[in-house]
């Protein structure tokens, strides 16, 4: 931030260099700029400088689809056209090369290809034998797919709230929602970061359930060195674009040690096939795309540095905003790597924050603004408000923050400025009568 005179100074809680101008009879609004405020007579002119010129311009979105893809447009492109010359769109040995590198990656035997997320975790409750009756503990905290599996093999979501610190779900909750009904536990590695997997595993040993994870958000994040979705009996993967790892399209995986739920899951996706025309079950078509493996396996190559750029981003976010009035940045559970798919804070502004981030050029975003138990579609479970505080209080709270490897240390820098000048701002601005 720059000014003529580089005299600091603080208009309504904002950050602003003042510059003292003597200039009578000037025509203040022809002579600045759009990005400075300007007070007093024409005698004595004020212009306070609230941004740059520069970052007056600046337009954050909260992630940068194109930004992401142009470094690697060629490869893509090559991937594409390779795809295109051998014909082999629906599954095939594009989706085979990338299930085998994705399998390696994190760790697993094996990695099935499906058609998105939400077909991941429902092909592995389905595998499981899950069904009509039975009762699938996971986390209100998380996307609605999570849930929908479980609904769509005929079985009942049961939540468990999550934890304050990790936003996944509470290992202390999790065996007083265990009855004789519960037949799985889908844990959800929120925003990138793991769930806390030993206590939650234990408790599952002990009461011989199955752990699915929700590693949609998750990939290459890690629980005690291991990867995400390597630890249950199965990891659930969205390739859904935005992700860490995104398609050119909707995509998804299970990956798991298991030879039999691999059979199975593979059949399950192709119709029930054991082999072309020989239904061993009744499946569905859940199959990933040729170009879809395609593109995913060059864009696995470039993951892991590209999470890196995601946790050093999150290391300035949090640097930056450290100690902020009103505003809680994300921890970092001490067990494992956080991959940082969003960078979500928390603040009681919330919904005045986000809106005037927006006319500043910065798009932010909210996941998620209604837990589970308390949407519509699943009014007929009988949860209430207050049923699971802690998730309704970071639905109240959550705001996550431009976040995308291609972002650059300035815009986060203006980014963070922002943020902190509107939550001075609204810290002074009294509360309006009721
Ligand atoms: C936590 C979680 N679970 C499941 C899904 C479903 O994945 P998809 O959109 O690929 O079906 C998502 C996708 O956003 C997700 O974030």
């Amino acid at each position: 931030m720059r000014s003529d005179s580089g005299q600091e100074g603080d208009l309504n809680g904002f950050q602003c260099d003042v510059a003292l101008r003597d200039e009578a009879g000037s025509v203040v609004s022809k002579e600045v700029p759009p990005s400075r405020v300007v007070v007093g007579g024409p005698a004595k002119v004020k212009v306070l400088t609230m941004v740059s010129d520069k970052e007056y311009n600046m337009q954050i979105p909260l992630l940068d689809l194109k930004a992401h893809h142009e470094p690697i447009r060629e490869e893509l492109v090559a991937a594409i056209e390779e795809v295109m010359d051998s014909s082999a769109f629906a599954g095939g040995p594009f989706v085979a090369k990338f299930e085998q590198d994705f399998a390696a990656f994190c760790g697993s035997s094996f990695a099935i290809g499906v058609g998105n997320g939400t077909d991941a975790l429902w092909l592995s409750l389905l595998a499981l034998g899950i069904g009509a009756g039975d009762e699938v503990i996971t986390a209100p905290m998380t996307f609605m797919a999570t849930a929908e599996a479980i609904s769509f093999c005929g079985a009942k979501p049961v939540f468990v709230d999550i934890d304050e610190r990790t936003y996944t779900l509470d290992p202390n909750l999790l065996e007083r929602a265990i009855t004789p009904r519960t037949k799985a536990i889908i844990p959800v590695h929120l925003f990138g970061q793991a769930a806390d997997m030993d206590p939650i595993l234990e408790i599952a040993r002990r009461h011989g359930l199955p752990v699915i994870e929700d590693a949609c958000q998750a990939h290459g994040a890690e629980y005690k060195a291991l990867k995400a979705g390597s630890i249950g009996i199965s990891g659930c993967f969205s390739f859904y674009p935005g992700k860490n790892l995104g398609a050119l399209g909707e995509a998804g995986a299970v990956v798991t040690n298991s030879e039999e739920l691999k059979n199975k899951i593979q059949m399950l996706r192709d119709h029930g096939q054991a082999k072309k025309y020989r239904h061993v079950l009744v499946g569905w078509n859940a199959r990933m795309d040729g170009i879809q493996g395609a593109v995913l396996r060059v864009k696995l190559r470039h993951l892991s540095k590209t999470n890196d750029a995601r946790r050093a981003h999150a290391r300035l976010y949090s640097q930056q905003l450290a100690e902020v009035e009103d505003l809680i940045t994300p921890v970092e559970a001490g067990y494992g790597r956080h991959v940082y798919h969003v960078y979500t804070v928390r603040t009681r502004a919330r919904d005045q924050i986000m809106e005037a981030m927006a006319g500043r050029g910065i798009a932010c975003g909210i996941h998620y603004p209604i837990p589970v138990h308390l949407q519509e579609a699943y009014r007929w479970l009988g949860y209430t408000k207050g049923s699971f505080p802690v998730a309704e209080r970071c639905a109240e709270d959550f705001l996550s923050l431009p976040m995308y490897p291609e972002l650059t240390a300035e815009q986060i820098g203006f980014v963070t400025r922002e943020l902190k000048s509107l939550l001075r701002s609204f810290k002074r601005t009294p509360a309006p009568a009721s």
